[in-house]
């Protein structure tokens, strides 16, 4: 697929299979003003259509991930326009729209909509050294693109009303410590090269599967156990009407490297 060439990101292939999106917007950390949102959708839509991705990683730089929402972006905002434009909505198509699965790679910062964007994402993988925190609260506002439900869900309420009523930050270390990133990585290049690597391993497995999985899973953010696990098991049946079960099972009858036809 041909991608357009973007202003405040860039869109490489570091490995067969995988769509890196790095975001550039260094001279303000990153912060994720609409225009670079509008180019982050864009992109993920045109990645989630492409039929050679099978798996996305989002990242910043090694001194930010992004800092934020765009504050001198929201400054003089008002209640109408913000309520009448439903601003941030535009942000929830990366959760909601994109069906392949999405690892963060978060290097340095990740405040406020940075830890946000980070959170959205599938799989979270960060440095020791990263930078989380949700500051909203010393600007005279809230988390706004979903943080005080994500981190609340991810790391318990006790420490995300802390971390959201105190703006404190935290490091990737404790992200790692609290269960909020999948793993922790010495440095920014290592965590940079261990996502890539994991979408790669993503992206050699069928497709269908793959999507199948992450529906699956995420469902049980929204359902209770017993209506999951239902949904789960509908989902699995399903796929025996797939060439790929049929294939990845042969293939294991018969000691042999499967060859998926993503249908
Ligand atoms: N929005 C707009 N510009 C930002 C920004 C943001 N969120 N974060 C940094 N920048 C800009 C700075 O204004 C500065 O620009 P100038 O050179 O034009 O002055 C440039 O990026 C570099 O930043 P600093 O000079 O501040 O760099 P530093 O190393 O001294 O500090 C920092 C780094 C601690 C991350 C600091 O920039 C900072 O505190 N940023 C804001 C963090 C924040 O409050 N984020 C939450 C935003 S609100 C939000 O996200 C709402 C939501 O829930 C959706």
């Amino acid at each position: 697929t041909e991608l357009p060439a973007y202003e405040y990101i860039k869109i490489s292939t570091p490995k067969p299979g995988v769509g890196l999106i790095t975001l550039n917007r260094p001279k303000a950390l990153n912060a994720l003003s609409t225009p670079l949102f509008l180019e982050l959708n864009d992109a993920l839509r045109k990645l989630d259509a492409d039929k050679e991705t099978g798996a996305i990683v989002i990242t910043g730089s090694e001194r930010a991930f992004a800092a934020g929402a765009d504050i001198k972006e929201m400054k003089d905002l008002t209640f109408s326009t913000a309520y009448t434009t439903d601003f941030i909505e535009l942000w929830s198509s990366l959760s909601h729209q994109i069906k392949k699965p999405i690892i963060s790679a978060v290097n340095g910062y990740a405040l406020g909509g940075g830890c946000e964007l980070a959170m959205m994402a599938d799989i979270l993988y960060c440095s020791a050294g990263a930078t989380f925190g949700q500051p909203e609260i010393k600007l005279g506002t809230i988390p706004g693109a979903g943080g005080s439900q994500r981190l609340t869900k991810a790391i318990g309420k006790s420490r995300a009303m802390e971390l959201i009523l105190t703006g404190d930050n935290f490091s990737g270390k404790q992200a790692g410590e609290w269960g909020l990133a999948a793993k922790v990585f010495e440095t920014a290049q290592e965590c940079l090269d261990g996502a890539v690597g994991q979408a790669e391993k993503i992206a050699s497995y069928s497709r269908l599967a793959v999507k199948a999985g992450k529906e699956v899973v995420n469902k049980s953010q929204d359902l209770g156990i017993r209506e999951g696990v239902e949904f789960e098991r509908r989902v699995f049946h399903s796929l025996f009407g797939s060439k790929d079960q049929k294939i990845g099972m042969t293939a294991f009858a018969e000691k042999k490297k499967p060859t998926w036809s993503h249908q």
